[in-house]
């Protein structure tokens, strides 16, 4: 039976917060193999948002700021990135990341992607790639990224897509909730992992928001690693949504349920090496 429970957003915002504080170094070191996985998204999704030299680039949920970078490239000396997340410590490493990698047209600016707290119309682009899915009101998000464009402005968002095309996502969802002693959870609950890959869903939420000519295009993106050990590695530094389940078990059950996840997770095992499947929804719009 999957059950939806009451949903406080207040607090799962600043659990999410909490978690991210906390998964931040994990993300951050495992860049390179966010990097490959995302590689060909990433491409997609500046080009889908008309990222071009000069353009002022206002980058939500940055994270580590991998993708903050491609822009920082992307529009040159001439132009302008603003990297936004709600946690802190993440942000520092974006633009730690920023400053090492030589670029001094990047700002970092600690915000809820729901409440920016930028001036209006004052972006040509707006990108959010693995993040919108957390917000516990992505409708509000979006309006937000509208009202930071400029009118004609173009943005691109990255979500993970149905449960059924991610089956690692999914399946480590349940076991987690599973050795946590949590009922299933409907995937579609705000501010899950795969809280918009509901069939329409994030067209609608784009449309509502204000955006027009809405297009989402399906890309598959498999994570690909030497060993299904690698895998397990990165959810378990990284994972934020992962551990937040699994936050109240005690050391040696923690063990245990990352030991099924690692079980489970071998189907993925082929002879190169160990292949996960994803799909992603990119979703374009203009302002
Ligand atoms: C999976 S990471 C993606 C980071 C980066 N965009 C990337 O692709 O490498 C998700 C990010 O969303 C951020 N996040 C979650 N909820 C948020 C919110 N309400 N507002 C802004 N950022 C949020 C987290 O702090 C985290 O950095």
């Amino acid at each position: 039976m999957t059950m939806t429970t009451a949903f406080d957003p207040q607090a799962f915002k600043l659990a999410t917060r909490n978690q991210w504080e906390k998964a931040a170094e994990g993300w951050n070191d495992h860049t390179p193999q966010v990097r490959a996985w995302l590689r060909s998204a990433t491409d997609a999704m500046l080009d889908m948002a008309g990222v071009k030299s000069r353009s002022h680039v206002l980058d939500v949920a940055a994270g580590a700021g991998d993708q903050t970078l491609d822009i920082a490239e992307r529009v040159g000396p001439g132009g302008f990135v603003l990297a936004t997340d709600l946690s802190p410590a993440i942000l520092e490493f974006a633009k730690d990341n920023a400053l090492r990698a030589g670029y001094g047209n990047v700002e970092t600016q600690v915000a809820d992607g729901e409440s920016l707290g930028v001036d209006e119309a004052s972006f040509d682009a707006a990108v959010c790639r693995l993040g919108l899915m957390f917000f516990p009101d992505p409708l509000q998000g979006l309006r937000e990224m509208h009202r930071a464009l400029k009118p004609g402005g173009g943005a691109c968002t990255i979500v993970f897509s149905r449960p059924e095309t991610n089956p690692c996502v999914a399946m480590l969802m349940s076991t987690a909730l599973e050795h946590a002693g949590l009922p299933p959870r409907d995937p579609y609950q705000p501010g899950g992992l795969l809280s918009l890959g509901k069939p329409g869903l994030i067209d609608e939420l784009f449309k509502r928001a204000g955006f027009k000519d809405v297009a989402t295009t399906k890309m598959q993106a498999p994570f690909r690693l030497p060993s299904t050990g690698d895998y397990l590695r990165f959810i378990r530094s990284s994972a934020s949504p992962i551990q937040q389940i699994l936050g109240k078990l005690d050391a040696a059950a923690l063990e245990t349920a990352w030991a099924a996840m690692e079980e489970r997770l071998k189907v993925f095992e082929a002879a190169e090496g160990w292949q996960g499947p994803n799909e992603l929804l990119l979703t374009a719009a203009r302002r």
